[in-house]
């Protein structure tokens, strides 16, 4: 490049605004990169030191491109995140060196997630609207999705804790349970409690009955696969809790959800609600428009909407509190009436 051209590019602000865009663009592929070397299990083949590219592509199966993958793994040693030497390629970003690690699933869950599913609702949202047309519910990412769901656990946890009794009979119903990681540390605080997970999904369902097996608890837990809507329940329960469902729900048939739930519980019992909300930061409101656009979903509540339709399904004491830091994740605490 002459010295004139670059003079020029400086004072017009260019070179500021392509090294910018530049930056950009380079989380955009490193987003990409890093959640499919994880999604594929490259970095699980690369976890324990360098690797040659031959023994890569074929632990990665038979007649793999040698160019193909050469070019592929560059992009990464181009973003830092791998280092090609003479043993072969190995993780050097932070980042990546961080969610290789088994003990970081959901975080690598959640990267995938953003990756993979939130990228066609940001990219195809404004095209579908002008086609009025909604996305499938689509069940395939429900393990994902059970996985990923996992990085907001710390601050679920606390709420958790704070609902139920360190001891004395009590009987939980998770409604969407997921993992089951909730009903788990439930478990866990209270000996003589007693659960009831319910699970649209089959596949999320089978999930959560593997890890209740495995974790021990068959015995005191039990996961049905259906709608909440179906299940066959008397007033039975101490505490229904829904954490980041909500908006499986249309909001127009949330009070209507509520008046069911409140079926479930003994008098004095509580329904624990823990949902990202309206006004959230950027993950968030990628989540609000998945929910918004997809059939049968419903948008993140509004805090002070979702007080007042839990009021108006019959539930008193209604209070919220946030449970994030800067962030509009809440929980949602309601009790329904009988105990002076
Ligand atoms: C985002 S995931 C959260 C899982 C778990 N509660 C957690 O926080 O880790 C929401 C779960 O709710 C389940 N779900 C949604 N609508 C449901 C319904 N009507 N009845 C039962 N489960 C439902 C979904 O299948 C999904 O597994």
């Amino acid at each position: 490049m002459r010295l004139k051209t670059m003079m020029t590019m400086f004072f017009k602000g260019q070179s500021t605004f392509a090294m910018k865009l530049m930056r950009t663009v380079n989380e955009f592929y490193r987003t990409c990169f890093v959640s499919t070397a994880l999604s594929e299990g490259i970095y699980d083949i690369l976890l324990n030191g360098p690797v040659g590219i031959e023994w890569l592509g074929a632990e990665l199966g038979p007649g793999i491109s040698r160019e193909g993958l050469q070019a592929w793994l560059d992009l990464g040693v181009s973003l830092g995140e791998l280092e090609r030497g003479k043993q072969g390629y190995r993780i050097k970003g932070a980042l990546s060196k961080r969610l290789a690690r088994p003990e970081n699933d959901p975080y690598r869950a959640f990267l995938e997630e953003i990756a993979i599913n939130h990228y066609p609702y940001i990219t195809q949202t404004p095209s579908m609207l002008k086609r009025k047309k909604r996305f499938e519910f689509d069940e395939s990412p429900g393990e994902l999705i059970a996985r990923s769901s996992r990085v907001s656990e710390p601050f679920i946890m606390d709420v958790v804790e704070e609902a139920i009794p360190r001891s004395g009979p009590f009987r939980l119903l998770e409604v969407g349970c997921g993992s089951g990681i909730y009903i788990k540390r439930a478990c866990e605080r209270n000996s003589s409690l007693s659960a009831v997970g319910l699970e649209l999904q089959p596949r999320v369902a089978e999930l959560a009955r593997k890890n209740i097996e495995s974790w021990g608890l068959s015995g005191r837990a039990l996961v049905e696969t259906t709608d909440v809507r179906m299940y066959q329940g008397g007033p039975e329960f101490d505490l229904v809790t829904l954490h980041q469902n909500i908006y499986y729900f249309k909001v127009d048939e949330r009070v209507e959800l509520a008046r069911y739930l409140i079926g479930f519980l003994k008098p004095g019992g509580r329904l624990l609600l823990t949902t990202a909300c309206q006004g959230g930061s950027p993950a968030i409101q990628a989540l609000n428009i998945w929910v918004s656009v997809t059939e049968g979903y419903g948008a993140l509540p509004d805090p002070e909407e979702l007080c007042e339709q839990l009021e108006e399904a019959g539930f008193s004491k209604v209070w919220s509190k946030r449970l994030i830091p800067f962030e509009s994740f809440r929980a949602f605490i309601a009790e329904k009436p009988g105990v002076s």
